[in-house]
This record gives structure tokens, C-alpha cells and sequence, in this order.
């Protein structure tokens, strides 16, 4: 299945609305990794397709920008910054309690595939320390206390959201 099979009006809405078609690559980036939870070799291809470019081209952009993902990432990707005004505050520390809590090392994925953790350079709300972002939600002054209570609210949400087995 490709984009423009399972997404064709999407893609389509944005090729139409720049002049220039090249303008849509980050849109149609978007789309691909909501659609597959990261942007598959096939997509990168497709897209390159549909723009008239290289593939180079396209993972030019996907290495460029930290949001694109090429390999699978957790349904909750938790940003944490550590950059340096939020190190002062102990962000590195609270960044390794958040990995030894979800049981991963920096950069990687709980076994159960919920969440992926990744240090980030300023999400800026420094004056906000520590800060955090799940998926496009941000939550500042949080402490360990409170972003505990985020995950097991994630995954509380993820097991209501698990369509019915019939188990
Ligand atoms: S340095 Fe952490 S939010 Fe700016």
C-alpha cells in the first residue's frame, strides 16, 4: 500500500497548495510517519516520486529536522530536554531517573513498544525546567512525581484505546 492509496486527498491537499510542489515535503513527511509510525524506505521513495526528486533529497530533510523518524519509535515519543539551561537544573539527572523508570537507555524503546525517550536540545520553556514533550504535548515544571503519573496516565489511556481481543 502507498501513500496514495491509503492517503491519496491528503497528499493531494498539499501538493495543490503551493506553487512550487517541492514546498509539500515536509507535509507529505508528516503523513507518512503518522501513517506507518516512521517514514519507511518505500515512502521515501514514493515521496520522492511524487516531488521529482532524488531520494537524497528527501533524506536530506528527514536528517535535518529531529521529528522525522526513519526506524520505529515508540507510540509515545517523550522529548526531554537536557539542553544546557535546563542541565543546571538537573535535567540529565532527571532524564536518567525517567530512563531507569521506563526500564531504557536514552534514545530507546520500552520492550512493550509505549514509549521512546529521547534527549533534546532546548524545547523552549527553559524558565520552565523540567521540561518534557510527548508526541505534540508539551508539560513544563514537571519532577519525577508528576511525569511518573504522565506515563501510567499514557499507558491507562493506551490499554482503554487496545481494540477488543475477544480473549
Ligand atoms: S534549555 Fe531546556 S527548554 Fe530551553
Amino acid at each position: 500500500m502507498s501513500l496514495m492509496d491509503t492517503r491519496k486527498a491528503d497528499v493531494e491537499h498539499h501538493l495543490g497548495k503551493y506553487p512550487d510542489k517541492l514546498s509539500a515535503i515536509m507535509p507529505l513527511l508528516y503523513i507518512a510517519q503518522e501513517e506507518y509510525g516512521y517514514i519507511t524506505n518505500e515512502a521515501v521513495e514514493e515521496i520522492a516520486n511524487l516531488l521529482d526528486v532524488d531520494t537524497t533529497h528527501v533524506r536530506g530533510i528527514m536528517g535535518f529536522y529531529v521529528m522525522y523518524h526513519d526506524e520505529p519509535k515508540g507510540k509515545y515519543l517523550v522529548y526531554i530536554c537536557t539542553d544546557l539551561p535546563c542541565a543546571l537544573k538537573g535535567a540529565e539527572a532527571f532524564s536518567q531517573r525517567m530512563c531507569d523508570h521506563l526500564g531504557v537507555e536514552a534514545g530507546g524503546t520500552t520492550e512493550d513498544g509505549l514509549f521512546t525517550l529521547e534527549e533534546m536540545m532546548c524545547l523552549g520553556a527553559c524558565h520552565r525546567t523540567q521540561v518534557m514533550q510527548v508526541n505534540f504535548q508539551f508539560h513544563e515544571n514537571m519532577d519525577d512525581e508528576k511525569a511518573i503519573k504522565l506515563f501510567e496516565e499514557l499507558r491507562r489511556e493506551h490499554e482503554v484505546s487496545k481494540p477488543f481481543s475477544g480473549e
